[in-house]
């Protein structure tokens, strides 16, 4: 940008869905503030964060939008996916369910969203590697038939959440 200061080049939603329960309210943490915790309430309606980063020498503002994987407590369907861009599709390697539960998520996103819209599959709690119960090549499979991009992920360890985020930003580019 070049002594802009705090010039904005692109904004860029990003939304992120999955069951309740697998860490979407937590990635997002860990990735707008760094924080992460354990005693995590159940997201009601739906939140938003923001985060400015730099990708390829453009100032770039994510804004990432976070809703409740219980239906009950869901933000309205079309207004959530509207203009956005980018999707994170969570579940959880411990919670089989919540894997299995991939396929109407990814409908629901591909009946609402944009086309283009680029989708990330992520598989968190990779810290809790002893209780998995979805191999990574049968999300990595999945990912590929679907042609979606996939990475596992650990919201308490901070592992691969940055990359997520850069991965799916970068590809909007
Ligand atoms: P809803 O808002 O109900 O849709 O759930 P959510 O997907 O936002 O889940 P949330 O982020 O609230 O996390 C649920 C629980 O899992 C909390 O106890 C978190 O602390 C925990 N959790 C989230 N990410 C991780 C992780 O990477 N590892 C471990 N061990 N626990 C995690
Ligand atoms: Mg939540």
């Amino acid at each position: 940008a070049g002594g802009g200061g705090d010039k904005i080049d692109y904004v860029f939603k990003v939304v992120l869905i999955g069951d309740s329960a697998v860490g979407k309210s937590q990635i997002l943490a860990r990735f707008a503030r760094n924080e992460f915790s354990l005693d995590s309430k159940a997201t009601i309606g739906v939140e938003f964060q923001t985060r400015t980063l730099v990708i390829q020498h453009k100032s770039v503002k994510a804004q990432i939008w976070d809703t409740a994987g219980q239906e009950r407590y869901r933000a309205v369907t079309s207004a959530y996916y509207r203009g956005a861009v980018g999707a994170l599709l969570v579940y959880d390697i411990t919670k089989r369910q919540s894997f299995d539960h991939i396929p109407r998520w990814l409908e629901e996103l591909r009946s609402h969203a944009d086309r283009n819209i680029v989708i990330m599959l992520v598989g968190n709690k990779t810290d809790l590697e002893d209780q998995r119960a979805v191999t990574t090549e049968d999300a990595k499979e999945f990912a590929q038939k679907e042609n979606v991009f996939f990475l596992e992920t650990s919201a308490l360890e901070a592992t691969n959440v940055e990359n997520a985020f850069q991965n799916v930003l970068t590809e909007i580019f």
